[in-house]
């Protein structure tokens, strides 16, 4: 689709025009999508644009035309900038890694409250992130815990190079090790916090998802097998011999999950904090324990 921006259109008549295409193909997110792509094809601010919406668009009609066209056929537009904000830190993204939602934010929360007065220890909490994609977990973690160290594995190869890639980003690369490892195998010593935001998605919910997810997010970060429940339990045999005395695990949940995964923890020995809620008041967390011996 060949979408109509010249330079002398206008920003706000590029915004209408272009949420009224987005409305048109389904995306329920239109106004956001067009600001969005907007404002990184111009180069502006959010304030700019509200003081100068009569500007025209100028040498960016064309990079604006291009992106928005490529929206049109459901690229998110995560994918389409190469990056998004997680955590207020920016990621670089590439084919093998998840787009950083919000609600795994919760997972972050989660783990600092779980922390509690350890949060300023002297000591150096070790913090596991297990299937790291970007690494937006683990490098949220070391950025809210400046004593900390951290390690992030995933079975991607390209997913760990864009989390090291994100961890020089933000300045913590000095305190991340990322290792490729399927879960823990790879994986030595043991750890105060462990945060995973898994696969969790039944095999046969993933072809009724939205485009966006189904064909640009690595179906390996998507699919939990049969039930959507195969990571966890991996996860909850790994767990006792990965953590530290005192120390617990958070994990990201599906927001119908909550059950379910807190069943296989509570079975394989684990008292269960949580759900945490995310910012739609959906159950996107919990925190487990090794129950007292
Ligand atoms: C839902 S994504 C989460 C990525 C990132 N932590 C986030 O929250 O955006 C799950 C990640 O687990 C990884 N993964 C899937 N199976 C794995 C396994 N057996 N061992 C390690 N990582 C795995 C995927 O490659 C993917 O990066």
């Amino acid at each position: 689709m060949s979408i109509a921006l010249k330079p002398e259109t206008t920003r706000v008549e590029a915004l209408k025009h272009l949420g009224e295409i987005f409305r048109e193909a389904g995306i329920e997110t239109a106004q956001r999508d067009a600001r969005l792509l907007l404002l990184n094809a111009t180069g502006i601010a959010h304030t700019d644009l509200l003081s100068g919406a009569r500007v025209p668009l100028g040498d960016a009609a064309a990079k604006l035309a291009d992106h928005a066209a490529r929206r049109v056929t459901r690229e998110p537009v995560a994918r389409i900038l190469g990056e998004w904000e997680f955590w207020s830190m920016p990621f670089t993204l590439t084919a093998d890694t998840l787009v950083p939602r919000p609600d795994s934010e919760t997972v972050v929360a989660a783990a600092l409250i779980g922390l509690k007065d350890r949060r300023h220890a002297a000591d150096g909490v070790r913090v596991l992130d297990l299937g790291t994609g970007s690494g937006c977990l683990l490098i949220a973690l070391l950025k809210e815990l400046p004593g900390a160290t951290g390690v992030g594995t995933d079975i991607s190869q390209g997913a760990l190079e864009a989390a090291q890639f994100n961890a020089t980003r933000n300045g913590v690369a000095e305190r991340a090790h990322f290792v490729l490892s399927d879960w823990e195998k790879n994986v030595e010593g043991q750890f105060d916090v462990i945060v995973s935001n898994p696969p969790y998605i039944a095999d046969k919910v993933i072809e009724g998802l939205e485009p966006e997810v189904r064909v640009h997010d690595p179906v390996r970060a998507l699919s939990g097998g049969k039930d959507g429940l195969e990571a966890y339990r991996a996860i909850a045999a790994a767990l006792p011999g990965l953590l530290k005395d005192g120390g617990f695990a958070t994990l990201e949940i599906g927001s119908d999950q909550a059950e379910t995964v807190s069943a296989i923890f509570l079975k394989a020995g684990f008292t269960i904090e949580g759900p945490y809620a995310d910012f739609g008041a959906r159950p996107r967390a919990i925190t487990v324990r090794p129950k007292a011996a």
